[in-house]
């Protein structure tokens, strides 16, 4: 037995700072950030041209009702367009756009077929090339979006401000746990505090507009690396416009049935490639939106090893020192995992582990599908 020692303490600290820098950065957003005024002149009126580009690669059981749900937007149909892009599909899911587009003969929609897959923002790119929206909308097959979701996400284009507008996720499907849903509640309430200070750096395919003049001032979307979404909106929020997900905008999305920890695996490995080589800012940069991008690419990139690291310097202080002072920071450690957001966010930062590690090895930017 011994008192307490310089593991003991260097452990304590650094498991008091990976749970008290979120704690605090959400506590100030919602207090801070989530009741303030958009401060934004939204434009019910506004009726820009629009170009939704879809990527597909292996989809032909979600592609039908995600054509359909993109016919039943109540937007004006001489005014939208949707690029399918399919990579190279086995599955039949190019033929079933076809056979749509062939009874759906005066929607827009026309499908390009790549030669071989080769990612989802390659897909984007080739789609954006023949796009002719002044607004560039991507959508994912899995993820249905309300009727007016392209309307509510249209008018925000009115304000000359506002670069990019996506919008916020509901978890559906047999795949959905609790644990994707505390999940999603506390992403969704930061990505909405963030858009309400300045502008969030977290997007979703599933639904994000961008200024097409804006993205094609920096050639598109990045191939090199997996969070085409998340990079794109930081990259025009650094340009000086805003980069929004407004609280109406809300999209339903399929979690996997099979294979739930790789999916959100990968998707961290994507985010941890985004937060560890953020761009330079182009423009004197907003205040608030500098504190954003510290704090969450600290939370992203290495935030969850201080945990590790606590966990590790006082487990080793305990079972070689016999310290009582670690067992003692441990043990409520171990007993609050019966509580169900502390495990939310246990379970959270290992999948951001596992993503560090896994980069080192593999980027995922070409990635294989999960059982929807
Ligand atoms: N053409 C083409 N080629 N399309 C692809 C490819 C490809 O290689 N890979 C995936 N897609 C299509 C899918 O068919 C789907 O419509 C969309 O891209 C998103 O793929 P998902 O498999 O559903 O990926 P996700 O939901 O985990 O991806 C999420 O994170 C990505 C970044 O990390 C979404 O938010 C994406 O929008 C986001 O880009
Ligand atoms: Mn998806």
């Amino acid at each position: 037995m011994s008192s307490i020692n310089l593991l003991d303490v260097v452990g304590i600290l650094a498991g008091v700072a990976h749970f008290a820098t979120p704690l605090v950065y959400y506590a100030y957003a919602k207090v801070k950030w989530l009741r303030k005024p958009w401060n934004i002149a939204a434009n019910e009126d506004h009726r820009p041209r629009v170009s939704i580009l879809i990527p597909t690669y292996r989809e032909a059981g979600l592609i039908e009702r995600k054509l359909d749900d993109l016919l039943s937007q109540d937007y004006p149909k001489d005014l939208t367009e949707v690029l399918v892009v399919d990579g190279a599909s086995d599955d039949g899911t190019a033929e079933i756009v076809d056979k749509w587009a062939l009874s759906h003969k005066d929607f827009n929609l026309k499908l390009v077929r790549e030669p071989q897959r080769a990612g989802k923002a390659s897909a984007l790119n080739r789609a954006l090339a023949r796009a002719a929206g002044e607004v560039i909308v991507t959508a994912d097959v899995d993820a249905l979006w309300p009727r007016e979701a392209l309307r509510e996400t249209l008018k925000w284009f009115g304000d000359p401000g506002v670069g990019a507008v996506s919008c916020l996720k509901k978890p559906t499907g047999r795949g959905r746990s609790r644990l994707e849903d505390n999940y999603r509640h506390y992403y969704n309430v930061l990505r909405l505090a963030e858009s309400k200070a300045y502008a969030t750096p977290v997007f979703h395919g599933e639904l994000a507009a961008y200024r097409r003049d804006l993205l094609e001032m920096f050639g598109g979307f990045p191939a090199d690396l997996g969070a085409d979404d998340s990079r794109t909106a930081t990259r025009i929020a650094l340009m000086g416009f805003r980069a929004v997900t407004p609280e109406n905008i809300c999209v339903d999305e399929i979690v996997p049935r099979e294979g739930y920890s790789s999916w959100r695996i990968r998707r961290a490995q994507h985010l941890i490639q985004h937060f560890s080589t953020l761009p330079e800012a182009g423009h004197e940069l907003d205040k608030e939106f500098r504190r954003i991008l510290i704090v969450e690419s600290f939370l992203h990139v290495l935030n969850p090893w201080l945990l590790l690291a606590s966990v590790l310097l006082l487990a080793t202080s305990a079972a070689l020192l016999g310290s009582l002072a670690a067992i003692g920071a441990l043990l409520p450690g171990l007993v609050l995992l019966g509580v169900e957001a502390y495990r939310t966010w246990v379970v959270q930062q290992s999948f951001l582990l596992a993503a560090s590690v896994r980069n080192l090895w593999s980027r995922e930017t070409v990635w294989s599908k999960q059982a929807k």
